[in-house]
């Protein structure tokens, strides 16, 4: 069996954590297969593929490329043909970039073409030799990305199979597809013996520039800057919670991405909590690359996405790391957790909603540590390397048989 991985960026964001994890796995249990990954940037996750022993082959995508989203198209007609205008100035780099990508891929002939984010869902079907089956690795919401829901439809017929993050990314993909596409839901894992209850922690006040304040709970919202995250709900909340209550806000996370107008800036989310008057009751630490040891600092992580989650891997880290998790009750995110059992669930992009939860596992030590035991309990059945092998091997299996 022979597999190459295309991923549109090396940056530390969830669908590239999910690869990683999904590379270990592969090497773990199926040792002979020939794995190869061609990434367009560079960045860390080339490093951490280079640390499973999997060759990483850079392919920069040409700047015009990289910035490329289409996050503005669909609110309005000038932002359409603006979008429109600037895929016509990228037809010749990203043709080249297809030819590029076309030899290494011929050089190879593998068997399966894995793609694993929307660029290169486009650029590998493209780009896919003869004999070569593509599997488009679903990790968001294709529908209400206009333009990209109209070009994966048109050359859905050159993908051989997708696997989605969640149920709920699998029946979008249908909606955009027909319900006759071949869409496997396979949830991600996570690495269990990183992220555990014990284990280092890192000191979030001084990465934050704050005074060190004892006996505070910490509250932590753990995400990039994309603008969907929620980083003003929980902002929002933060300041609806009563003023006695000894509890301090975290912002953990930065921009990760190069797409243009995609991502909040620290900057914008200072002004809010200054003119929310949070003052030191929040505090900005910035991307920590040692995520685990972020969160065991924290009390409480937070997930406030104020769209649908396509799944969260932040909550299925943070269950594992056995926190007290509170989460945004929409898409796949919606089936990770049975509220009340083993995470809390709030409104997306309500702060009275999520100040209530909050507020509820600030008060009661109990109640957060009864809800993070069960969560490490859930995440030990559900986010095994193991199960996500054994649901992958059969479906690359199949795409290999002729
Ligand atoms: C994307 C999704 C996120 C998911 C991750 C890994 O980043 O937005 O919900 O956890 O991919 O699949």
């Amino acid at each position: 069996m022979s597999i190459v991985f295309l991923s549109p960026t090396a940056q530390r964001g969830g669908s590239e954590a999910a690869l990683l994890e999904l590379l270990a796995g592969l090497r773990e249990s199926h040792p002979s297969w020939s794995l190869d990954v061609v990434v367009a940037s560079d960045g860390p996750l080339v490093g951490g593929v280079k640390a499973l022993g999997v060759p990483v082959h850079v392919l920069p995508f040409p700047q015009s490329l990289a910035r490329l989203g289409d996050w503005s198209v669909g609110r309005g007609v000038g932002a359409r043909v603006g979008f429109m205008l600037r895929c016509a100035g990228l037809a010749w780099p990203a043709a080249r970039y297809l030819h590029r990508l076309r030899a290494v891929l011929r050089d190879r002939r593998p068997n399966v073409i894995h793609t694993n984010g929307f660029k290169m869902h486009v650029l590998g079907a493209l780009a896919r030799p003869r004999g070569s089956a593509v599997l488009w690795h679903l990790h968001d919401y294709t529908a209400r990305r206009v333009m990209m829901a109209r070009l994966l439809r048109l050359i859905a017929h050159r993908c051989s199979t997708a696997v989605a993050n969640s149920r709920s990314v699998a029946d979008d993909m249908r909606s955009v597809c027909g319900p006759q596409f071949d869409v496997h839901p396979v949830w991600n894992a996570v690495d269990l013996n990183r992220f555990t209850p014990e284990g280092p922690q890192v000191d979030l006040d001084t990465l934050a520039g704050l005074e060190r304040s004892e006996g505070v709970i910490r509250v932590g919202l753990v995400a990039t800057f994309a603008r969907w995250k929620g980083h003003r709900t929980f902002l929002d909340a933060l300041a609806l919670l009563a003023p006695w209550l000894r509890v301090r806000g975290y912002v953990i996370g930065g921009p990760v991405y190069e797409t243009a107008g995609s991502q909040v800036t620290l900057e914008e989310l200072r002004s809010v909590a200054a003119s929310l008057g949070l003052g030191d009751r929040v505090g900005f630490t910035g991307l920590v690359a040692d995520s685990a040891a972020a969160m065991r600092a924290l009390d409480v992580v937070v997930h406030a996405s104020t769209d649908p989650e396509p799944f969260g891997l932040v909550i299925a880290e943070a269950m594992a790391c056995a926190k007290a998790v509170v989460t945004s009750g929409a898409g796949g995110a919606r089936e990770l957790t049975e509220p009340g059992v083993n995470a809390l669930v709030h409104t997306p992009g309500d702060p009275r909603s999520l100040a209530q939860a909050i507020d509820m596992l600030v008060r009661d030590a109990h109640l957060r540590a009864r809800l993070g035991s069960a969560a490490r309990t859930s995440a030990e059945q559900r986010f095994t390397r193991r199960r996500l092998i054994n649901e992958f091997t059969p479906i690359y299996e199949r795409l290999a048989t002729p």
